[in-house]
């Protein structure tokens, strides 16, 4: 068979000898890497998941038992618009690009490989968690959100390949070549450096750390440059299932929480085998605000020119927006001055990464809200919460500061002798860890964690969701 009728693939791949011949060599790289830094296990057997086979309604979502590596990796753009205009900055109403326009070569390619680097980055991060899965059902999902980052691997490099010539073919090579936390070739952003050795990690990566790849890929969305923009808005479609575990395994936890604090005469769900909520809500501010900085700094000369170039604008820039140009706007940001918080009034081009920032918190909150909910079910009286957006950043005009979750600041020795009650402590990390006991019979649910309410694609929750051989 020929490799172009492996890959399903909306983008004539057939036609394209130059495409399939950078893409001969790059995928048994490309195996390498699943084989070498993907799930730990279970690599050999059928595993209930999701496969794109075409972008309709249709075809984006066929389910059925695969082996991970013969997961049929396509290459997908969301159908063409016709005579699509660029939405946003100098070139607003232009004609969109469809091939890469020579000024903008080096900042769409660094875009294009920033983006691709977090995929199998997440990957990596993820490989161990499958040998502590808290149940079929939770394994099953990992391994989906796994097996799609790779794909979303393959579009990102689909782009170098087809649109950046000898350059885009050796960024495609060193996407393989790096590795979560390698010490010497490490992933390009901090947060994909950071191992995830537990599920109520995985969960908080999922909501937090991929809402922030949503946000990117919407602004992505938004650019001129059209294969970028199409490639991006169907790797939104697949991402919202990433959100999803994420949200939903988080509501899970806070559920059984929930029910172990009723059958407790102190309310406390540690003594019976469960995760408190005050640990719940340190992983929150921990994941939380790792997640925050990776919008980059709140006043960014980058993101003023990638938004004038129109190469990224903002989520939803056509349907939320009404001046595209946004030349003459400010925004009004908070920041610490003389000890105390003020605003600094910033050129609104140049806090375009606080207003997609603003965006993606609000995204989060409405997920906090639901978990909430869930708490005032069970009539327990506590919230969870979002901490501050000045709360333990490591990036932007917040760094080198320090700030209690309400955003008040402290001195430094406040924080260091404080910490430990807002972010996960070896204590806390040493409990979640001894509750990770692998869970694979069908139906069943770590003790930790409440079973979903409904399975994967109508079936039922003891369905064989991951089949050894
Ligand atoms: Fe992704
Ligand atoms: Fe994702």
């Amino acid at each position: 068979m020929q490799l172009y009728e492996k890959i399903p693939n909306n983008v004539n791949l057939s036609q394209n000898r130059r495409l399939q011949r950078a893409l001969e060599r790059w995928q048994p790289n490309y195996m390498k890497w699943w084989t070498e830094a993907g799930p730990a296990d279970f690599q050999a057997d059928d595993i209930y998941l999701r496969t794109a086979i075409s972008v309709d309604a249709k075809g984006w979502a066929n389910f059925d038992y695969v082996k991970m590596p013969d997961y049929k990796w396509g290459i997908f753009l969301a159908t063409p618009e016709h005579d699509r205009r660029i939405p946003c900055g100098d070139v607003y109403g232009d004609r969109a690009w469809q091939e890469v326009p020579g000024e903008h070569r080096n900042a769409l390619r660094r875009i294009i490989v920033t983006q691709g680097d977090t995929e199998p980055a997440s990957v990596e991060q993820q490989r161990l968690l499958c040998n502590i899965a808290p149940s079929m059902y939770d394994c099953r999902n990992l391994f989906q959100v796994n097996v799609e980052e790779g794909r979303h691997l393959w579009a990102m490099v689909y782009l170098l390949h087809a649109h950046f010539g000898k350059d885009g073919r050796e960024e495609a090579e060193e996407l393989l070549e790096r590795r979560s936390g390698d010490f010497d070739k490490p992933r390009i952003l901090n947060t994909f450096n950071e191992p995830i050795e537990d599920w109520l990690s995985f969960y908080m990566f999922t909501m937090f750390t991929d809402r922030d790849g949503k946000y990117q890929l919407l602004a992505l969305a938004e650019s001129g440059f059209d294969p970028l923009s199409r490639t991006t808005r169907f790797m939104l479609t697949e991402e919202a299932h990433h959100m999803f575990v994420g949200e939903t395994g988080i509501g899970r936890i806070v559920k059984r929480t929930c029910e172990l604090m009723r059958g407790d005469k102190n309310e406390d769900a540690r003594r019976q085998g469960g995760i408190d909520l005050a640990t719940i809500q340190k992983y929150i501010n921990f994941w939380y605000s790792t997640s925050v900085d990776l919008f980059g700094g709140e006043i960014s000369s980058n993101a003023a020119d990638y938004f004038a170039s129109g190469l990224k604008g903002r989520a939803h820039e056509t349907k939320k927006f009404e001046d595209h140009v946004a030349m003459h706007g400010t925004y009004e940001l908070e920041v610490l001055g003389d000890g105390k918080i003020g605003t600094r009034s910033v050129p609104l081009r140049n806090a375009m990464n606080e207003v997609l920032r603003d965006a993606y918190i609000d995204d989060n909150q409405r997920g906090v809200d639901r978990w909430n909910l869930i708490i005032k079910d069970a009539e327990i009286d506590c919230m969870l919460r979002l901490p501050s957006r000045r709360f333990n950043r490591r990036m932007g005009v917040h760094s080198g500061h320090w700030f209690d979750p309400d955003g008040n600041p402290l001195s430094k020795e406040e924080w260091e002798s404080r910490k430990d009650e807002w972010l996960p402590n070896a204590g806390d990390r040493a409990y979640i860890q001894q509750l990770m006991q692998p869970v694979l019979e069908r139906g069943k649910m770590a003790h930790w964690i409440a079973a979903p309410p409904r399975g994967i694609n109508g079936q039922p929750l003891d369905f064989e969701y991951v089949r050894r051989v």
